[in-house]
């Protein structure tokens, strides 16, 4: 197994500025990221419309790390395809709006290309996100719950991809063994997992006492351990324990002062509104109206417009072979 800390993606560097890091940089190994969201299994009534628009920001903004993890994965699972040419079943589990499943169509254009979520409504999404990029047809859905198995038609499977998912599961080394039993052998698992939710604000805001977002993250990591407490799982060792041989660990990180992206602040202002219905009420008094300020879009600290937003934090993504 091979554990490498990743470069650094900047938000908004062109393809050129990524290989140029990417070539540059020591290797070594660390946690950091990804992001903040509760989960339920609800329709949009429960506020999955705003978990599907805080997908697709993500998807947008942090561009160049996606390119980077999809990247790994398909070298990866091109390294280890033998006897099979190219993949025929490539599955985004846990796919959420689709960043991921389009990803996939466009490296592996022969694939049938699955997008998978226990949620009808991001999966909706897809269809015209393909359209819009260039990619008619490629992705097709399919809602099923993993907590009640690896769905019958999707076996065996050549490559699956995991953003952010497999924590959600009630028993995600349960459910990494189903899918190893429904993986064609030299096929490949990868997992895009996060210690820490990313990071948007600098320390002083000019407005409540400094360390805000360090204080957030607390709460928040609190609230993760109560409702999503396979967050920051050693997921190399319970990916061998349930069968696979892990290929490659690598620590992605973002980190982007001031970052260019159009859609930064809205990415934003998304992620601190979808935290304020989660864990607002279990702040201070003094951060709950700092968060107020930032949410107020009008106002002098809204996050939709400030200039000194830094966005950082570390994403791993594990590849194993069946
Ligand atoms: C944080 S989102 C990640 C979405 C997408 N992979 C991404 O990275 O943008 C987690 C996704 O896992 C899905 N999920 C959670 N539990 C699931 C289950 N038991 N079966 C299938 N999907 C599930 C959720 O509906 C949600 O879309």
């Amino acid at each position: 197994m091979l554990t490498r800390q990743g470069p650094t993606y900047r938000v908004g560097m062109t393809d050129e500025q990524t290989q140029r890091q990417h070539d540059g940089h020591a290797h070594g190994h660390g946690h950091g990221h990804g992001h903040g969201h509760g989960h339920s299994h609800g329709g949009g009534a429960d506020g999955t419309g705003e978990l599907s628009d805080l997908l697709d920001l993500d998807g947008a903004v942090l561009h160049d790390y996606w390119h980077a993890a999809l990247d790994l994965v398909t070298a990866t699972a091109r390294g280890v395809a033998e006897p099979h040419d190219g993949p025929d079943l490539v599955v985004d589990l846990g796919a959420g709006t689709g960043t991921g499943a389009l990803g996939l169509a466009r490296r592996w254009p022969d694939a049938d290309v699955v997008a998978l979520d226990v949620e009808a409504e991001p999966l909706a999404r897809i269809s015209r996100k393909a359209t819009d990029a260039g990619l008619p047809g490629r992705v097709r859905t399919v809602v099923a719950d993993l907590d009640t198995g690896w769905p019958a038609e999707l076996s065996p499977v050549d490559v699956t991809f995991a953003s952010m998912s497999v924590h959600h599961l009630a028993d995600p080394s349960r459910s990494l063994r189903q899918l190893r039993a429904q993986t064609r052998e030299g096929g490949v698992v990868a997992l895009a997992e996060f210690d820490e939710p990313l990071r948007f604000l600098p320390d002083d805001l000019g407005v409540g006492e400094p360390g805000f977002e360090t204080r957030v993250m607390e709460v928040m990591g609190r609230a993760h351990e109560e409702s999503v407490p396979a967050i920051g799982s050693p997921w190399a060792r319970l990916l061998t324990e349930a069968g696979w041989t892990v290929l490659v660990q690598e620590d992605l990180r973002i980190d982007d002062r001031a970052p260019r992206h159009p859609l930064a602040g809205r990415y934003a202002r998304a992620w601190y509104e979808r935290l304020s219905e989660g864990v607002g009420d279990r702040l201070s008094a003094d951060d709950r109206a700092t968060l107020a300020a930032l949410l107020d879009d009008d106002g002098p600290h809204a996050l939709l417009t400030r200039g000194d937003l830094h966005l950082h934090g570390v994403r791993t993504v594990t590849v194993a072979r069946a």
